[in-house]
């Protein structure tokens, strides 16, 4: 394997074409409500309004609160992204939206919105998918992005190692069996107590506690190819009613938040050196955890890999991520139709071929 990783660098450093004309981003796959506007790989606005106030109460995505919140949130939000930029509808060449995977409710906000500009101003229009969009947010304009690289997808809804070949050529080598990690961060702050959702709150408190003070399970430890994070859960529950109000929360919580990293950092070590990668990145809203950061930069300089990660407001959903991932599709000339649809569930879009 690091004998195809070699061989691929010689290919790639690639050079990918981008839209070079506007495009106008949308995404509504879960709580944030989006809107950029790219040309070629410049940012020139990014609009975020988040629901977790509204979820809170709930302790987690309530899915007809979060459409219904969209609807409320899609047009001002485009509208807001428009004036960052400086530019009319008008003058948009080319609309993006998520249209998989996510809450089906949430997608068709997006996606009806974005139908029905690039239909009423004759503008192509295409459906990306949302980890694509992850996967590729560390390519901005001030950041070149070298691959073949590993990526470490680390949110709320997913967790999952991937080998990018490049812009369109992903390769899943390992994923999670049950709760992604910033699902495990989110169970497990609202068992210590420290509301939703739970991953900036239990880094926060952390800060000041012990990460050796409570043993806690990595899941599935010996198989680099799988994480898992239920027992843990279930670990966290025990301990807190085991200890009741003898529980250090601080000690707590940075025992959990060490705990996950280092499940995310040992199998993301596994496959750098497996690969050979020259780099890895990291990206989901997990990755603004600074413990995370410092163990896999420490796994990347150990294994002589660069590592990215890119600004944090495109570590969170954002529509940004969106537009940059279109603007390397539009310029391969892909458009979708206005049957375009949303889906809960989707593979990662892979090219036939590696034709850039
Ligand atoms: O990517 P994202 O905004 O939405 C999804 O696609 O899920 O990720 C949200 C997740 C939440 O689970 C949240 O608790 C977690 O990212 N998160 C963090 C931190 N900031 C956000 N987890 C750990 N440490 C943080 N500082
Ligand atoms: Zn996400």
């Amino acid at each position: 394997m690091a004998d195809a990783a070699a061989a691929l660098e010689q290919r790639f450093p690639i050079s990918v074409k981008f839209f070079d004309q506007p495009i106008l981003a949308i995404e509504s796959s879960c709580d944030e409500t989006s809107a950029a506007v790219i040309i070629g790989r410049r940012v020139h606005s990014n609009v975020v309004s988040s629901q977790v106030e509204l979820h809170k109460r709930w302790g987690g995505v309530v899915p007809e609160a979060a459409s219904r919140a969209h609807v409320e949130a899609i047009l001002p939000v485009i509208e807001e992204a428009l004036q960052g930029a400086a530019l009319s509808l008008e003058e948009i060449r080319g609309v993006a939206v998520t249209n998989r995977p996510g809450l089906v409710g949430a997608l068709s906000v997006g996606l009806t919105a974005a139908k029905t500009l690039a239909f009423a101003f004759s503008i192509p229009l295409i459906g990306i998918h949302h980890l694509e969009g992850h996967i590729l947010s560390p390519w901005s304009l001030e950041t070149e992005l070298p691959f073949p690289h590993l990526a470490l997808v680390a949110s709320g809804g997913h967790t999952e190692l991937v080998w990018v070949e490049a812009p369109g050529h992903y390769t899943i080598v390992a994923q999670t069996l049950d709760d992604a990690a910033g699902e495990a961060f989110d169970k497990g702050g609202r068992l210590l107590g420290l509301g939703y959702p739970g991953g900036a709150a239990v880094a926060k408190v952390a800060r000041t506690g012990n990460p050796q003070r409570y043993e806690l399970p990595r899941g599935i430890d010996r198989d680099p190819n799988y994480f898992s994070y239920s027992g843990l859960k279930t670990a966290m529950m025990r301990l807190v009613e085991k200890e009741g109000s003898e529980l250090h929360i601080p000690d707590a919580a940075a025992s959990l938040q060490h705990t996950i990293c280092s499940a995310l950092t040992k199998k993301s070590e596994a496959h750098l050196e497996r690969l050979g990668a020259k780099c890895m990145t990291l990206v989901g809203g997990v990755a603004a955890n600074q413990e995370l950061r410092n163990q896999i930069q420490a796994a990347c300089s150990r294994h002589g890999a660069t590592c990215q990660v890119p600004a944090p407001e495109l570590c969170t959903d954002n529509a940004a991520m969106i537009g940059l991932a279109a603007s390397f599709r539009l310029a391969r000339g892909e458009r979708d139709g206005w049957e375009l649809d949303a889906y809960p569930n989707a593979p990662l879009p892979n090219l036939d071929s590696i034709q850039l």
